[in-house]
């Protein structure tokens, strides 16, 4: 009997034990959910910057956040509002490089494009990765060169284009490569630069078939659009090249606005064949032509790098020249700030290319 009644006590005593024990758990636990709760809280906080102070932190706060999470996260309302009440903008790097097509037969000083392709995949990543937004505008990639190239920048980017011969996959392509995940292409196109864009063709007096690929991307966090087009002018007609320029200015205008939607920025990059002094140039930056030249809108002191974009593979009978181009559809909303001619040789003296690439970074409306 005694012995029963100690185990009845013990059990009462083991189980209030029990109960205590339980108790602080959820005490705990409590405390835990709690201070979670806060520190979440803050962390949300720096999605909602302070509208009572409109200064210079807070507003970059707003686009450091924006672009750290802009795919993560899904924009609240809160980002609506901010976007409506500030108005946010973005960067967006946009890079023209003529590669070189893949010949044959190498001219005096060039590598074959097995030697130059990794050291150029090499360039594209060093001035591409962590940029949200880069677009690369290439021009004389052969169909094989196109897919080597995305190999080098790997799944996360895609690109637009086809040959300008009579197959999709036959000739030169001036494609233009994007990052699939922050971008979609929401129309795409490749026109002849010739009195019959539609289809594969040589205009007046080229001497091959030209062509510009042009593309709408819509920036898949926010819904900006842009326009980016990439080109390349023949190099012997005279008369082409500028018809081909006053085509490009209408191509432009015709995709500025899609349906119903004003692109933000409408960009062109590529191979003129022409330099600022020549007859394409002339026409597609004359006065009200719409078009800027993306150099002339950052002051000459802040540009960086090289002034010519075409160098040869170092033959003494090659001259060098400015003849690539990046350009800005006007009225711009996006401000220009940077611009650089990149190298195209280093301590290996090996040339990526016989051209330089070009590059600036906007930061456009959103
Ligand atoms: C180029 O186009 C401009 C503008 O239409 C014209 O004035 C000029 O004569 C043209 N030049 C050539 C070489 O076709």
């Amino acid at each position: 009997m005694a012995s029963t009644a100690f185990a009845a006590r013990r059990r009462r005593t083991r189980s209030s034990r029990e109960f205590r024990l339980v108790l602080a758990c959820c005490l705990l636990l409590l405390l835990l959910l709690s201070w979670c709760n806060t520190s979440f809280g803050s962390r949300a906080s720096i999605h909602h910057p302070d509208f009572s102070s409109s200064d210079f932190s807070s507003a970059v706060e707003t686009r450091a956040d924006k672009a750290q999470g802009q795919e993560v996260i899904a924009p609240g309302p809160s980002h609506t509002m901010v976007t409506a009440e500030q108005g946010t903008s973005m960067p967006l790097r946009l890079i023209s490089f003529n590669i070189r097509y893949a010949t044959r037969r190498p001219v005096r000083g060039e590598q074959p494009w097995n030697v130059r392709c990794p050291k150029l995949g090499a360039q594209l990543r060093f001035v591409t990765t962590g940029h949200r937004s880069p677009f690369v505008c290439l021009q004389e990639a052969l169909y094989s060169q196109v897919n080597d190239v995305q190999a080098q920048l790997g799944p996360s980017w895609a690109h637009i284009g086809r040959g300008r011969g009579d197959g999709e996959t036959d000739g030169e392509f001036s494609p233009v490569f994007y990052r699939a995940d922050v971008w979609k292409c929401v129309r795409s196109e490749t026109r002849w630069l010739s009195p019959t864009p539609e289809k594969p063709s040589r205009g007046w007096d080229a001497d091959l078939n030209r062509i510009v690929t042009m593309g709408e991307f819509s920036h898949r966090a926010t819904d900006a659009r842009v326009v980016v087009m990439s080109t390349h002018l023949d190099h012997k007609g005279v008369v082409a090249r500028n018809n081909s320029a006053k085509l490009l200015l209408a191509f432009a205008e015709e995709w500025s606005s899609g349906k119903g939607t004003e692109a933000s920025a409408v960009l062109i990059g590529g191979d003129f064949n022409s330099t600022p002094d020549e007859e394409a140039y002339r026409t597609i930056t004359a006065p009200g032509s719409g078009m800027s030249d993306i150099a002339d809108l950052v002051p000459e002191s802040s540009k960086y790098g090289n002034h010519l974009t075409y160098t040869g593979f170092g033959d003494p009978d090659e001259s060098p020249g400015r003849i690539d181009f990046l350009f800005i559809r006007e009225p711009r909303t996006a401000k220009i700030e940077t611009f650089g001619v990149l190298a195209n040789s280093f301590d290996d003296q090996l040339r990526l290319s016989d051209h330089r690439a070009v590059v600036a970074d906007l930061d456009i409306k959103v």
